[in-house]
């Protein structure tokens, strides 16, 4: 099964944490049918600053005409507002990327790092963040001027549709017992028409349990009582926002994981933790963002789902052996990228193997 990647590594952190995830690729190619051809297809504030564009028209023709995208992060100090993060915008847009699968999911071995007092956290954190990935103020309607400055909230009928209803599908496949939703109903009209469409979309499924909860209480309730949670669909803004804040739930950014999907169409996938310009170059970010992120790939984009449980199994073995920096713990080993890239790495190889 040949697969063309292409590789974004953007800017920062983006080339450390994404030649781990290479690496990754490369074990699971030796170990399966898959066979990958990886095409770089730079974006981000540094090729900006040489080209004058954030998503160069080559890069973008590559990223089309690949299989999947496995893009690192993007963003320099300095640079002015939106430039860097034009180009993941463009990809996402110019894709039609619709979903943001988000998971947040609490290793056992990283109980230790997560922020909450044990009876928070309860039976365990394991919830995936359906997020709007095309519509609501990411359009980009709006004008800047002097005295004012307007965005544009835009959602259709379409666009909620398909993403309420590939959460209804996810919970379904996943054995999921409830969908929440989380709007702002009690002010914004975008957000009546999304909730009229999740509820008229429930009948569809009668053994899922539906919720909507307004986003500021979705905040609190997200650290009071995170167990109750499983899979959870919102619009664009809101989704950014929950996902940052779940991602510390678990221990770190630098866990986090996603894809930006349209179902049969080139996807992307990427850590959410950024480029964190004050770590970069020292190898010490955590590529297991990167690395969950390339399971996200191999399970949706090419529907291997048993090869990317072992990407996660390999993951926890190596979180009760050794950690970098973000996650550590006195009573382990202190670990570099490159080095806690190449244990999953090798803990793959022993998966993949048998
Ligand atoms: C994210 C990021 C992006 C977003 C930025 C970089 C455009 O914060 O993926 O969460 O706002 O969606
Ligand atoms: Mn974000």
């Amino acid at each position: 099964m040949k697969k063309i990647i292409s590789i974004c590594k953007g800017d920062g952190v983006g080339p450390e944490v994404v030649n781990e995830g290479i690496k990754l690729l490369k074990v699971i190619a030796d170990h399966s049918d898959f066979e990958f051809e990886f095409q770089e297809a730079p974006a981000g504030g540094s090729i900006w600053k040489e080209t004058g564009e954030s998503l160069p028209e080559k890069s973008f023709e590559i990223i089309k005409n690949s299989d999947a995208l496995l893009f690192g992060a993007i963003g320099i100090p300095g640079l002015p507002q939106g430039i860097a993060e034009s180009a993941i915008l463009k990809i996402r847009q110019g894709l039609d990327l619709y979903i943001n699968l988000r998971p947040i999911k609490l290793y056992d071995a990283l109980r230790d790092r997560c922020p909450l007092k044990d009876e928070f956290i309860g039976k365990g954190i394991d919830i995936t963040f359906v997020r709007e990935n095309t519509e609501g103020i990411y359009k980009n309607i709006g004008y800047l001027k002097e005295e004012e400055a307007q965005n544009v909230m835009l959602y259709t009928r379409i666009g909620c549709e398909r993403i309420i209803k590939y959460a209804y599908e996810f919970a379904k496949k996943n054995g999921h017992s409830k969908v929440t939703s989380v709007d702002k109903a009690n002010i914004l009209k975008t957000s009546q028409l999304w909730r009229s469409i999740f509820h008229a979309m429930a009948v569809q499924y009668p053994d899922l349990k539906t919720e909507d909860i307004y986003i500021d209480a979705f905040c609190q309730w997200l650290i009071r009582a995170p167990y109750s949670y499983e899979t959870v669909v919102t619009e664009n803004m809101f989704g950014d926002i929950i996902s940052d804040e779940g991602a510390f739930l678990i221990g770190s950014l630098g866990m986090a994981s996603s894809g930006n999907i349209h179902p049969g169409k080139v996807s992307m996938y990427e850590p959410i933790h950024g480029s964190a310009p004050d770590i970069a170059g020292k190898g010490i970010a955590n590529p297991i963002g990167t690395l969950l992120s390339v399971k996200l790939m191999i399970q949706e984009s090419f529907g291997q789902e048993a090869i990317g449980n072992e990407i996660e199994n390999a993951v926890e073995d190596t979180l009760n052996e050794g950690r970098t920096i973000d996650i550590k713990n006195d009573a382990l080993k202190t670990l570099s990228t490159h080095e806690m890239g190449n244990l999953i790495s090798e803990k793959l190889r022993d998966r993949l193997k048998k």
